[in-house]
């Protein structure tokens, strides 16, 4: 299904990567996928910011307008979408698509980046109404997602989707609860996708981004020093790498942003 011998972590990227490409990014208001999209529109995308806050879409709107992109040719002016993926119900997927289909026609990337942590507690005590939460969110809301997004996706010559995985989504780890299975969830989409859309020209990686100084990572490890830990923006070439160019081929992968050592060494029995 996929062919290995591409590497995120070691793609050379052209300082026009990604330009021309339309991408979408879910959660571009905070932490990695807020990093992302600044880099994406750096690299020459145009960019389709999905987020539940209006407030903060128009701030991150607002700082790539204000951006020099790599290859000094001018900022591609991104877009934003309202969705908050806990209440969103088919129409409002609908009208994104619908939106994207009268602007562009197609879409070359969706990043399926945002995510909520839950509560880290033993199954045994797990908050129910937390863990449908933490799953809808992370699992069903991306899934339908990218369903509705999939004829656009096919549209293009050449797209990319990349989900957004975690260390523990590969590898159970005691009191990871919901988030833990959701990220295994999102690891098994990835590959029935990819298997399904092998002939397409639609390719389908995840990327665990190992852990970053965000507000998840604070929310998880409360006592940790976050001063210590990589700064999201450090993190965003492997996902450029997987929209780019240079991915194509190269689908139903599992890839680590981080070395597995660094990215899997816990202050706490606890990794994001
Ligand atoms: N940080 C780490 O160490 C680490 C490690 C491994 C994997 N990851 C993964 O990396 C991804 C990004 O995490 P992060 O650390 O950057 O998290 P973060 O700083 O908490 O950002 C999460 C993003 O998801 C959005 N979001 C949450 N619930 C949403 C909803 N119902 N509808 C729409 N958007 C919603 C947030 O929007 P608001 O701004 O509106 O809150 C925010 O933009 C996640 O998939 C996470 O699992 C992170």
């Amino acid at each position: 299904m996929s062919s290995t011998s591409f590497d995120p972590t070691r793609t050379r990227l052209s300082p026009a990567e990604l330009r021309g490409r339309v991408i979408a990014i879910t959660g571009p208001t905070a932490g990695i996928g807020q990093a992302l999209a600044l880099e994406c529109a750096r690299y020459g995308a145009e960019v389709l910011l999905l987020g539940r806050s209006v407030r903060k879409l128009e701030a991150v709107h607002d700082a790539i307008l204000a951006l020099q992109t790599h290859d000094g040719e001018p900022i591609a002016p991104p877009s934003i979408a309202p969705l908050d993926l806990e209440k969103a119900v088919a129409q409002d997927f609908d009208t994104i698509a619908r939106a994207a289909q009268e602007r562009w026609g197609r879409l070359d990337g969706l990043v399926l980046n945002a995510a909520l942590l839950g509560q880290p507690m033993p199954i045994e005590e797990y908050d129910m109404p937390t863990w449908v939460r933490v799953m809808h969110v992370n699992v069903t809301a991306n899934v339908a997602l990218t369903q509705t997004l999939l004829p656009l996706l096919r549209a293009s010559n050449d797209a990319s989707v990349v989900c957004t995985s975690s260390a523990v989504g590969r590898k159970g780890r005691a009191y990871w609860g919901a988030y833990a299975v959701s990220k295994f969830a999102l690891e098994g989409f990835m590959q029935v996708l990819a298997d399904e859309l092998e002939k397409s020209t639609v390719r389908v990686n995840s990327l665990n981004p190992g852990k970053a100084r965000t507000q998840m990572r604070r929310q998880a490890y409360p006592s940790e020093n976050i001063a210590t830990l990589p700064d999201p923006a450090t993190l965003t070439s492997p996902f450029i790498a997987l929209l780019g160019p240079q991915a194509r081929g190269t689908t139903g992968c599992a890839f680590d942003a981080q070395p597995a050592s660094s990215a899997s060494s816990p202050p706490s029995s606890i990794e994001t």
